[in-house]
């Protein structure tokens, strides 16, 4: 799989994708995370990737130019499955669309800034829109960087312990039980007995009763 990101801000998604679990993914060539400068694609001198909105009003758009020549030079290499934008309107990234966007081949990830893209390359060039969460960020990096994240991780080899992906949170729409490690007893404060009894089958019934009780205190709504 082949994730290419662009955004006219490379440097914020530099980090994000140079540690860990995300960094082995890409070493191992389980995938392939390429950041796009939109800057490069500016044909004007001023190498701007925005202008001021048609009708008037606060905020500049992002011009529909730079975006179409960097997804039209992406695309003349290979076939992409989903171009997404990142934007607060878009569809809500939830397991079930990472899981889905994992399955697939190619992607694009277009992050959003200023007052939002030209709308024609919402209606022309993107596939799917994406939201993190109901709330406004400065722009859609840090979504790519989750949304990029939620999908690598569930490609088959990424994680170590192929299993550990199916009990995530969420995978069962179950939220995770508590986990506990060393010491047994710190400071009087002791690990549940079952986890110390070495009883398999007891250990796994508790955790699938803290999930069920877990997942009715905190997100009743996952039952439903
Ligand atoms: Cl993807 N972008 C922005 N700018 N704000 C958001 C978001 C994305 N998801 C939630 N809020």
């Amino acid at each position: 799989m082949r994730i290419d990101i662009i955004t006219c801000l490379p440097k914020l998604l530099e980090s994000p994708f140079s540690h860990s679990i995300l960094k082995r993914a890409q070493d191992k060539g389980l995938v392939e995370v390429v950041v796009h400068d939109l800057r490069e694609y500016t044909l004007n001198k001023q190498r701007s990737v925005d202008d001021y909105a048609f009708g008037g009003g606060a905020g500049m758009v992002m011009m529909i130019e730079p975006i179409d020549l960097c997804i039209k030079k992406l695309k003349a290499d290979r076939d992409y499955d989903e171009v997404i934008y990142m934007t607060p309107d878009g569809a809500l990234l939830d397991q079930k669309m990472a899981n889905q966007l994992s399955l697939i081949g190619n992607i694009i990830i277009l992050c959003g800034h200023y007052k939002g893209v030209d709308e024609r390359v919402r209606q022309h060039l993107i596939t799917k829109e994406v939201s993190i969460g109901d709330y406004v960020l400065s722009g859609g990096e840090l979504g790519a960087a989750v949304l990029a994240d939620s999908i690598i991780r569930l490609i088959p080899g990424v994680l170590s312990d192929e299993t550990s992906a199916l009990t995530d949170s969420f995978q069962d729409n179950l939220l995770s039980p508590p986990v506990y490690t060393r010491p047994a007893n710190y400071q009087g404060l002791e690990v549940p007995e079952v986890l110390t009894s070495g009883h398999e089958k007891k250990i796994n019934d508790w955790r699938y009763e803290q999930s069920v009780e877990r997942t009715k205190e905190r997100r009743p709504g996952l039952l439903d």
